[in-house]
């Protein structure tokens, strides 16, 4: 039966789009970018669009303002070429951490990465465990924030092998959020292994980026811990996370983060740590020499797919 729906993707994740055009068993929409030797962008729709809504699949993973003109500039040729309604896909969405004026004299650059996505014509944006709701607010179109929690929860748990308890027995499990911003996941993780959430209070210096741990909610000696965060840029948080579970005795330690941006030297430091298995999704793709063993992939491809279907 012919869908009354088209999905387009930029270059960020197109396998991701892959994914999700089969699943919803369509073609990926036809399209070419290609880039100037000085850098400029060009989009071109290379098939007729037709009535129903268009999608397009785009993360503002880096380089991120390359990312986020391929998906400007993909939604101008698909309007000029007839899309009646067209939707970002943006499983990633950069920029959202820089929410609020964090020093006197800065940009507010969430509010203008909103504003530029809603004036090439989308009537509405799908992300995924966005870093600050608030920086959904700058949106006037609506936005649908979805989770993965639930499929990163179902992933972790085979390496767990956590034992049946009887009646309301405390978990041999803690799931930690590495910040207080982190409470939820750790929450929502936590109810769907059957294991207890706590979390640390950590300081970042804004000028310097350097990180520090004050302490943790709790007990976590002898306890394997799932530390989960909505993103692992340098790693950084994690791995002092994990290093001051470590000193607290803590048995196992298991990492799990929805976005894996994996900058600098994620890769070194992780690999190097005391953390045993370090799960996340596809919503970044991740470059081949980035790849680890202790790395888990678990796609969103299916969630991706019901948010569409839901969307037309
Ligand atoms: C910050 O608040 C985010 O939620 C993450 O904790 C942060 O982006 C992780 O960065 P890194 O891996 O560089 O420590």
């Amino acid at each position: 039966m012919k869908k009354n729906f088209k999905i387009f993707s930029g270059t960020a994740n197109h396998h991701l789009a892959q994914k999700v055009a089969k699943r919803l068993g369509v073609e990926l929409g036809k399209s070419e970018i290609v880039r100037f030797a000085d850098g400029e962008c060009r989009a071109r729709v290379e098939e007729e669009i037709g009535s129903g809504t268009v999608f397009v699949l785009q993360s503002l993973c880096p380089p991120v303002d390359e990312n986020l003109m391929e998906l400007c500039l993909l939604a101008n040729t698909l309007k000029r070429n007839g899309a009646q309604k067209l939707i970002a896909v943006v499983p990633y969405l950069g920029y959202a951490r820089q929410d609020k004026v964090h020093r006197k004299g800065e940009c507010l650059s969430a509010e203008i990465v909103a504003k530029i996505i809603e004036s090439v014509g989308f009537e509405k944006i799908i992300t995924f465990d966005v870093h600050s709701e608030k920086a959904l607010r700058f949106f006037k179109i609506p936005t649908e924030n979805l989770s993965a929690n639930t499929v990163l929860a179902e992933a972790i748990r085979p390496s767990l092998q956590l034992r049946v308890r009887e009646g309301k027995a405390p978990s041999e499990c803690t799931v930690v959020a590495p910040d207080k911003g982190a409470m939820n996941r750790a929450r929502e993780i936590a109810k769907v292994i059957s294991a207890q959430a706590s979390f640390i209070e950590k300081e970042r210096d804004l000028l310097t980026g350097g990180l520090k741990i004050r302490w943790i909610k709790g007990e976590v000696a002898g306890q394997k811990i799932v530390i989960c965060d909505d993103m692992i840029t340098s790693g950084g948080t994690l791995v002092l996370a994990a290093q001051y579970l470590k000193a607290k005795k803590a048995e196992k330690i298991f990492a799990c983060a929805v976005h894996p941006l994996l900058v600098k030297n994620a890769k070194r430091d992780l690999m190097e740590s005391s953390i045993a298995k370090v799960f996340v999704t596809d919503t970044i793709p991740i470059a081949k020499e980035k790849m680890f063993a202790k790395l888990e992939i678990t796609t969103v491809a299916p969630l991706i797919a019901s948010a569409i279907e839901n969307s037309v």
